[in-house]
């Protein structure tokens, strides 16, 4: 269902338009040695992106793709993966929308990030939008990439306050520094088998969780599958189909608790795992280090 864990450092790679900030962080979080990964490789459609000289000034191997149309760009930048032997793509301020040709082949190993919380907000100008909306709250999303613009099954979410005095640079910079601490987390627990999309569970879980769990909204499903990622790598996956249904004993309600603790800590939340039996706990607690751990 996923390729993840390889049980050997996975070689990622980034692609980005422009200025580069979550490359570094990914840059920082996965540096040449790291046991979970690598980035190994960044990718850019544009020769004056920023991007480039930090992959450089990290002493990442930085190729520029300029942009001559979208059949030509996927098609050297296909090659590219397949010949550096990439495992993950990561989508870091990529301003181009791929086609199936690219999108396909990748699906459940590209990863996108957008700065708000999808499905709200897809597309441009988002905190100008959000500004003028007059929301309260707004936030960041990473996804697996699908044939539509932002519509990619979501990963995780972080939630980021609006204030009343916000310019839309003000609000773009508090989004993006929850988002340096947010597309890491996001690859870990994709790299970790934590994270997937949705299809493959289809056979697992049966007809009656699966129409549960697509009755469910683009923001609570999320939730629902780190669940169930955290029963498949704990070696329950046979409880799933219950986890889904609101059953399943303790192992679902660690699972359901290691979703919502990822998404966001909660130190009340946090005390309830001492109430699941020692066994079920443990496992919760050693998941949440791996996923929150940068080593
Ligand atoms: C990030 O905020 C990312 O969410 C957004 O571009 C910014 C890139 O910043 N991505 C999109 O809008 C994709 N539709 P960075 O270049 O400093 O990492």
């Amino acid at each position: 269902m996923t390729p993840f864990p390889l049980g050997r450092p996975a070689r990622i790679a980034v692609l980005a338009s422009g200025r580069g900030t979550n490359l570094k962080a990914l840059m920082e979080a996965f540096p040449k040695g790291h046991p979970l990964g690598e980035v190994a490789l960044v990718l850019s459609d544009n020769p004056e992106a920023l991007a480039l000289r930090r992959a450089q000034e990290g002493g990442v191997e930085a190729v520029v793709l300029p942009w001559r149309g979208r059949r030509a760009f996927e098609e050297e930048a296909l090659a590219l993966l397949e010949a550096k032997g990439i495992d993950l793509v990561a989508l870091a301020g990529f301003m181009r929308l791929l086609s199936p040709r690219f999108v396909d082949p990748w699906y459940g190993r590209l990863l996108n990030l957008h700065p708000s919380l999808l499905p709200d907000y897809p597309g441009l100008n988002v905190h100008r939008r959000v500004l003028e909306a007059g929301e309260a709250w707004t936030g960041t999303t990473v996804h697996f990439v699908d044939r539509g613009m932002d519509t990619g099954p979501i990963l995780l979410q972080a939630r980021v306050p609006v204030l009343p005095t916000d310019t839309p640079e003000a609000l773009e910079a508090r989004v993006l520094r929850r988002e340096h601490r947010l597309y890491p987390k996001a690859l870990r627990l994709v790299l970790l088998g934590y994270g997937f999309p949705p299809e493959g569970l289809r056979p697992l879980v049966g007809e009656e969780a699966w129409a549960r769990l697509q009755a469910l909204s683009p923001r609570v499903r999320p939730f629902h599958l780190l669940a169930l990622g955290f029963l498949l790598q704990a070696g329950k996956a046979h409880l799933a189909p219950e986890a889904l249904l609101g059953r399943g004993g303790p192992w679902a309600r660690g699972a359901f608790l290691f979703a919502r603790l990822v998404a966001e800590e909660d130190p009340l939340l946090r005390e309830e795992l001492l109430e699941l039996p020692e066994e079920v706990g443990r496992a919760v607690a050693g998941a949440l280090f791996r996923v929150e751990s940068p080593l």
